[in-house]
């Protein structure tokens, strides 16, 4: 039998998806990662998105302009794919040294994705261009189409569009994005070793029914959205496993309260204050969390081509209540799991 552990020292996580927002609203989040992770994946869908090297780079300076002063934190820069990327973008980017990957969102698949790529085929040139550079793809693995429901998108994603893309550039570097799916993690685990994917803890902690418990619960509506039990355990035993394809991604995605109580509310589920703490509990909940270094701390790097962190967390399984929502610029916003406890915290540096 495994002694129950209580304390765990991990060298520092990182955060390889994450929605940071901007202005006042940033300002409020950035402080909640900056405090557990020592760099994150900076998602570029602001409005207007961030397109190019040149507003990477700006974006990257009002990330580090609001850091509160001695934090070490590092934002990792993405660009937004369109129709129109060219490929000199991605020779610019990387010479950059800031910008380390590149986003593609299927045209209105989700928050701020209007201006995302309407038929793959048009980025094609772009695509090549990365395949050199080693710049990889960072999807968002869901079908546009109205035809096919909406449970059913990352699956019909990797069939119509992902396998034959990942067929055609042979040598591209592609993270599919938050998985949701028993299929997902299947395909994932298959594909050769430049195929990677990120999970998320709302996404391994919840199911679907928690969509719908006494009521509609917009606070757990996110994109993709969540799945049956039988897709979570499949996501947790893929994050679990302990292979260096699967590593840690919150998809934290700030929204104001009142813009998700909503008659249309906005998809996107806020983590980045207990960003580590939620895997904490899914891996201590799977007797695994010897596996949980991997996860959250090495793997990212790993497949990134960057240095692992060498600086240590301890985590003490100690709950403390989340509180009912949290400053978002001039509004609230509502975390995962408000008024409610989380079993483990970071100690103290
Ligand atoms: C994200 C957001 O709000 O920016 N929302 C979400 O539900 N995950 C966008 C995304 O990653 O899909
Ligand atoms: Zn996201």
């Amino acid at each position: 039998m495994h002694a129950v552990m209580n304390t765990l020292t991990i060298a520092r996580p990182d955060d390889w998806h994450l929605h940071l927002r901007d202005g006042a609203a940033m300002r409020d989040v950035l402080p909640h990662t900056a405090a557990r992770f020592a760099r994150a994946i900076v998602m570029p869908n602001l409005k207007p998105p961030v397109t190019t090297t040149e507003l990477a780079l700006a974006y990257r300076d009002r990330i580090l302009a609001v850091l509160a002063r001695g934090t070490r934190f590092e934002p990792l820069m993405t660009l937004y794919l369109t129709d129109n990327t060219r490929p000199e973008e991605i020779a610019r980017a990387k010479l950059s040294g800031a910008i380390h990957a590149v986003k593609y969102y299927p045209a209105g698949a989700t928050t701020n994705a209007g201006s995302g790529v309407t038929a793959i085929e048009n980025c094609f040139p772009v695509l090549a261009a990365m395949e050199k550079a080693g710049m990889p793809l960072l999807v968002h693995g869901e079908v546009t189409d109205p035809d096919v429901d909406v449970f059913d998108r990352e699956r019909v994603f990797i069939e119509r569009t992902l396998a034959p893309l990942i067929e055609r550039f042979q040598a591209l570097k592609v993270v599919m994005e938050h998985i949701t799916t028993s299929e997902a993690a299947a395909f994932v685990t298959g594909a050769p070793p430049r195929i990677a994917a990120t999970l998320t803890p709302q996404h391994l902690l919840l199911n679907r029914n928690a969509l719908f418990a006494g009521g509609v619960r917009p606070h757990h509506f996110c994109l993709p959205v969540l799945k049956r039990e039988v897709h979570r355990r499949a996501l947790v035993a893929a994050a679990t496993s302990g292979n260096p394809k699967f590593f840690l991604g919150t998809d934290s995605a700030p929204h104001a309260r009142h813009t998700k109580e909503n008659d249309c509310g906005c998809a996107g589920m806020y983590t980045a204050h207990a960003g580590i703490e939620l895997y904490a509990e899914v891996f201590a909940a799977a007797a695994a969390l010897d596996r949980l270094e991997g996860f959250a701390s090495q793997y990212g790097a790993d497949f990134y081509g960057l240095p692992r962190n060498t600086e240590k967390i301890t985590l003490l399984r100690e709950p403390w209540q989340v509180p009912a929502s949290v400053p978002f610029g001039a509004d609230v916003l509502v975390p995962m799991r408000a008024g409610a406890a989380i079993e483990w915290r970071i100690a103290a540096a």
